[in-house]
């Protein structure tokens, strides 16, 4: 028993995997690194820097509309026991044209077609954008992660992405990113807390082994629903390796391969150099 498996129920994590989705794939290779998918993911995942954080903000604002964010993403780039991962690409031509605020505007501050909006929105283009320029990454930002580590636990305290970057394989493979990078860390376990009508990410979360161990009562203020809490086996134990690679391998036969922290098989944009548009 441990503190995040107060039931010791952990033992069937995986189970659904076992059950079926991962028997196509008897010939699963040891070792993330050896995946044999040629494609490259036009993404890539980097460590996000305190030039991201407008971005990132924005991302917050649509991955979770109405809601009071949960996390103070400038704090936590610079917390040392903190890591942020983007799910990043190029920019494509056209993207910066109408200026660096729309630019990383969430999708429904874009589309809003109300007189008020495009009245700001001209405001912000011809006005804000030249007095206050706002930093733009690097990179297109579609997603981010967010994680701390405490004690021998890595906890992530945030995964969202842009509405139009939503089933891409992207969450996967930030999710993907943030057990790699626990597991560097010497964490023992991933943990963290979900509301319990957020089927997708629930699903997301099972598909790599995390169990529902517990429940929060009334955590999220604004609709007062409950939080499950979900954890991984031991993340360093065989057995969670070998699954973990089968899954990564399988992620990349179907989406790409992925550069990422610790993983590039090419040079990756340095998050530290940001552009001035
Ligand atoms: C949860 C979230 C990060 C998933 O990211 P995503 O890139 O859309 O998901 P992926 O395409 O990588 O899907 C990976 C797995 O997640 C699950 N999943 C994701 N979206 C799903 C959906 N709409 N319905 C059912 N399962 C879903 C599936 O298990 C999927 O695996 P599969 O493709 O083999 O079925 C994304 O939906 C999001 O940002 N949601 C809003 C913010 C949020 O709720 N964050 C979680 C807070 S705890």
């Amino acid at each position: 028993m441990t503190l995040s498996d107060p039931n010791d129920i952990l033992a069937d994590a995986f189970a659904d995997l076992d059950a079926g989705n991962l028997s196509s794939n008897t010939q699963a290779k040891s070792s993330s690194q050896e995946s044999k998918s040629e494609s490259r993911n036009e993404f890539s995942v980097r460590r996000a820097s305190l030039g991201d954080s407008m971005m990132l903000e924005s991302i917050d604002r649509e991955a979770f509309p109405g809601m009071t964010p949960v996390t103070h993403i400038e704090r936590d780039l610079t917390r040392q026991n903190g890591l942020y991962l983007a799910a990043v690409r190029d920019w494509q031509p056209g993207e910066h044209e109408l200026g660096p605020r729309f630019a990383i505007a969430t999708q429904s501050e874009k589309e809003d077609d109300s007189f008020s909006a495009k009245v700001k929105r001209n405001v912000y283009r011809y006005l804000l954008d030249y007095v206050i320029r706002p930093k733009l990454p690097p990179d297109y930002i579609a997603g981010f992660v967010g994680l701390w580590f405490v004690l021998d636990e890595a906890h992530v305290v945030i995964i969202g992405l842009r509405e139009i970057d939503r089933r891409k394989g992207i969450g996967e493979q930030l999710l993907i990113s943030a057990i790699e990078q626990s597991v560097e860390n010497d964490s023992r376990v991933v943990t963290l807390e979900v509301r319990e009508s957020n089927e997708p990410a629930i699903k997301l979360y099972r598909k790599y082994g995390f169990q529902e161990v517990g429940f929060r009562r009334r955590y999220y203020s604004d609709s007062g629903e409950n939080a499950v809490i979900m954890t991984t086996p031991p993340i360093q134990s065989d057995d969670y390796q070998e699954r973990f690679s089968e899954l990564v391998e399988l992620h990349a036969d179907r989406w790409g391969w992925v550069s990422r922290l610790g993983y590039s098989r090419t040079e990756s944009p340095d998050p530290t150099i940001e552009s001035d548009d």
